[in-house]
């Protein structure tokens, strides 16, 4: 997950450091991903994200999530797509109407943005998240903040401040048209720092089609400074795009003109915590599939 830097927060870096606070981290090299924690000390906490999504406990107070506004383009808001540098990421105003709440969320969290993070290839790693020991090829990321913060800068830091709703992508054979508004968008801001303003679509079709199913933990940003704010809630199902969507996202490039892919952490450690699921079905999956391998290592000797 990405978080907009808050504007006191970049302020308050360009006044201690030369370099642009965009310019500070990134996915390889000597500000890659092992070296954040030297600049932002939360990015070697407990709690981090991501992790391996495996073993769901049921909890059946989980429930269905209710999504507000998600059904229809919010017209109380602009749909600003940037190139911040890190991904693409589509931000809206605190005007918005949409919101979700119930699923096991303490409180009514309102949209502030979405962006995605990808691999190289339609077939190979690319998600954040993985699961069952295995990752997507992309992932989306829809950010939202707690409505009792005045703001989402105040919500960030804090626990529980912040509700995010992980979506795997994957390589199918045809165009998903449902994401045409925000793929086609991609080629107006090729490098970074460009934004565009595109026309607004409903949040609701960036979901998968079953949103009954989904894990459940508490994490953090997955980017700098790493806060350990966020309800994470990542769907068991899926969204397919056609290779050309997915090869989309490639079109962009980072700050240095390369192209812009491998934008993921690596997977953190789960430290103890629980990961539970909505559904009655998570745990066993992993537990047959254990059993299976117990089978197998018992024909062997
Ligand atoms: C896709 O990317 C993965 C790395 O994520 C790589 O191992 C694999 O060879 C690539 N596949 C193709 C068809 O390029
Ligand atoms: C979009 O880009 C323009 C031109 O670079 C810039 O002036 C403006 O502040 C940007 N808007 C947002 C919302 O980032
Ligand atoms: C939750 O959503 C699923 C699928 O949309 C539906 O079948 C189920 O009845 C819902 N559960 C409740 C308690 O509303
Ligand atoms: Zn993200």
């Amino acid at each position: 997950m990405e978080f907009v830097h808050s504007f006191g927060f970049f302020t308050l870096l360009s006044l201690i450091s030369p370099i642009d606070a965009s310019d500070s981290w990134s996915y390889s090299g000597n500000t890659g991903p092992s070296y954040w924690v030297n600049s932002y000390a939360t990015c070697g906490g407990s709690s981090q994200t991501p992790i391996n999504l495996e073993g769901g406990e049921y909890d059946p107070n989980l429930g269905n999530i209710t999504f507000t506004g998600y059904s229809a383009a919010d017209s109380g808001t602009t749909y600003i797509l940037e190139n911040n540098g890190h991904t693409a990421k589509v931000g809206f105003q605190s005007s918005t109407s949409m919101s979700i709440s119930d699923g096991g969320l303490s409180g009514t969290y309102k949209v502030l943005q979405f962006h995605a993070h990808w691999g190289r290839n339609g077939s190979g790693e690319g998600s954040e998240h993985y699961k069952d020991g295995k990752p997507y090829p992309a992932e989306i990321h829809i950010v939202h903040y707690r409505n009792s913060y005045a703001d989402s800068t105040a919500a960030v830091d804090q626990p529980e401040g912040l509700a995010v709703l992980g979506i795997f992508l994957e390589q199918g054979s045809v165009e998903n048209t449902k994401y045409s508004p925000f793929i086609n968008a991609l080629s107006n801001i090729p490098d970074s720092g460009q934004n565009f303003t595109m026309s607004g679509f409903a949040l609701g079709d960036l979901l998968p089609s079953d949103t009954s199913k989904y894990f459940r933990y508490s994490g953090g940003l997955t980017t700098p400074p790493c806060y350990e704010s966020i309800v994470w809630t990542v769907f068991n199902e899926p969204v397919s795009l056609s290779m050309t969507q997915m090869d989309a996202l490639r079109t962009l490039n980072y700050e240095d003109g390369s192209t812009m892919q491998d934008n993921t952490r690596p997977l953190q450690n789960l430290n103890g915590r629980d990961i539970t699921a909505s559904w009655d079905g998570a745990h066993h999956v992993a537990v047959s599939f254990a059993l299976i391998l117990l089978v197998f290592v018992f024909h062997l000797f």
